[in-house]
């Protein structure tokens, strides 16, 4: 887009922007309070948006090379110095996210110290940064009105920054969804904490959230009712689908080392003008629909959003919508995609998807080898469709159909900022530690 056209469009975003309607928000009574969240949610998202994505997502290009030559700089000085392979720092982080903290032993002391590591498009979501620490002792679920102490879901309702650990290892099964408020971070490290055979984490209407290292599966849809959403607020639910994380008119949140399987809908949607957010490190198996990134065809709310998905494993038993995108921008990079059933990548409505050093392995199905698929149009209107494959690594025959002008050629980016990704060959070892992980208090995670 040259740039006059950028700033048209972004006037289109800020004066058209859609008022969101209460039918598929899972919100019963629409009150003052919840349209006030909504227009407050709006304003923040809008602010969020980047006119400029590519900045973006050549700076995590960088930052994955550095990480990278980093790790091999000290495996090199490791062999060099004579150390064998020591078992007590198995630190093999080579993401920058990763790198950010992993590799410290001292992880449990500083559990802050994660806020800084985000990286891509959900950079700015610092979560419960600089507050209190809360400490879940319980795992029922039982007054979702006035929800006891010591539960998660008396955490998340808190006022204000909170960063939310777990005493022990606990299943929570959720009797309905869990409405996170903004500025928080739920931090399952050094823990095994199931969110499962219940209803899944819902964030409507917020900002900054950080959820990491939970292990989501067996979501269900439930039918509702009053459930408190905030301190000041407690309000009358409908129906919810059964998705493990669902974003909904959100921004700046950030979704990281999550194991995800088996939920009744998606594993993660975004929807209703969500923007700002990345979702890395995730492990994701046994599942139909993925990740759905826009729910509807008619809203054009949806062209702010933006999202990186990146070092999250695609693993066994996956069917399609690895993601399925509408509208928005989209940067997929080194992802390993190592089963699908159908596809990989999909979307309609134009959106924009730059997919860099993913590994793609194709399905033994010579029907499903292409990783692409594109719903609702005629070719010659998907054909400006920007779909962008930059040193994507393509095996056992799987194809790519790309689309539009490439987005890495784009004649008014200054071709000094752009940063080529590493290679597909690299996402292998990238996610290696992709899901839940098991950090031990006082080692190196
Ligand atoms: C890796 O080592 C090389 C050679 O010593 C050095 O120039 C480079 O800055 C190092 N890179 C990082 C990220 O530490
Ligand atoms: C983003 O890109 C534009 C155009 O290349 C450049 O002028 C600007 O300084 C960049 N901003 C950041 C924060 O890097």
């Amino acid at each position: 887009m040259a740039e006059s056209t950028r700033k048209v469009a972004l006037i289109f975003l800020v004066t058209f922007a859609i008022v969101i309607p209460c039918l598929e928000a899972g919100i019963a009574v629409y009150d003052d309070f919840l349209k006030a969240q909504a227009e407050m949610a709006h304003e923040i998202a809008l602010e969020s948006f980047v006119p400029n994505p590519m900045n973006i997502t050549s700076e995590l290009n960088l930052h994955v090379h550095l990480a990278m030559e980093e790790a091999a700089n000290m495996t090199r000085r490791n062999l060099r110095e004579g150390h064998a392979h020591n078992p007590n720092e198995p630190c093999e982080a080579s993401n920058p996210i990763d790198r950010c903290w992993r590799c410290r032993a001292d992880w449990a002391e500083n559990r802050q110290r994660l806020a800084k590591c985000v990286k891509g498009f959900g950079r700015r979501a610092v979560g419960g940064l600089g507050g209190p620490t809360y400490v879940v002792t319980d795992e029922t679920d039982e007054d979702l009105v006035e929800p006891k102490p010591g539960t998660l879901r008396h955490a998340v309702t808190r006022n204000g920054p909170l960063w939310i650990i777990f005493a022990r290892s606990m299943i929570i099964k959720l009797k309905q969804e869990l409405l996170v408020s903004s500025d928080k971070t739920i931090d399952g490290r050094g823990a095994n904490v199931q969110i499962r055979d219940g209803a899944g984490i819902t964030m409507q209407f917020v900002n900054n959230v950080i959820v990491h290292g939970l292990r989501i599966k067996k979501v269900k849809a439930m039918e509702g009712g009053m459930i408190r959403d905030s301190y000041n607020h407690v309000g009358q639910r409908t129906r919810s689908d059964g998705d493990g994380v669902s974003i909904f008119g959100s921004s700046n949140i950030w979704v990281d080392h999550i194991s995800m399987s088996e939920c009744d809908d998606g594993l993660v949607d975004v929807i209703q003008g969500s923007t700002a957010i990345t979702i890395s490190n995730c492990h994701m198996t046994k599942h139909n629909d993925v990740m759905l990134f826009g729910a509807s065809d008619s809203y054009t709310g949806d062209k702010i959003m933006q999202i990186t998905v990146a070092f999250n494993h695609f693993g066994q038993g996956l069917i399609q919508r690895m993601p399925r995108c509408r509208w928005g921008f989209f940067h997929v990079l080194n992802n390993d995609y190592t089963h699908w059933l159908m596809y990989a990548i999909g979307g309609s409505s134009g959106p924009t998807i730059l997919s860099q050093g993913n590994r793609f392995i194709a399905p033994n199905n010579e029907a499903a080898k292409e990783i692409t698929h594109r719903d609702y149009a005629p070719k010659e209107t998907w054909s400006k469709w920007q779909w962008t494959s930059d040193n994507d690594l393509f095996m056992n025959g799987a194809k790519f159909t790309t689309s539009g002008q490439p987005i890495t050629k784009l004649e008014n980016i200054n071709k000094g900022l752009i940063m080529k990704p590493r290679p597909g060959s690299h996402a292998n070892r990238l996610t290696k530690y992709a899901g839940a992980l098991g950090c031990v208090v006082g080692k190196p995670c």
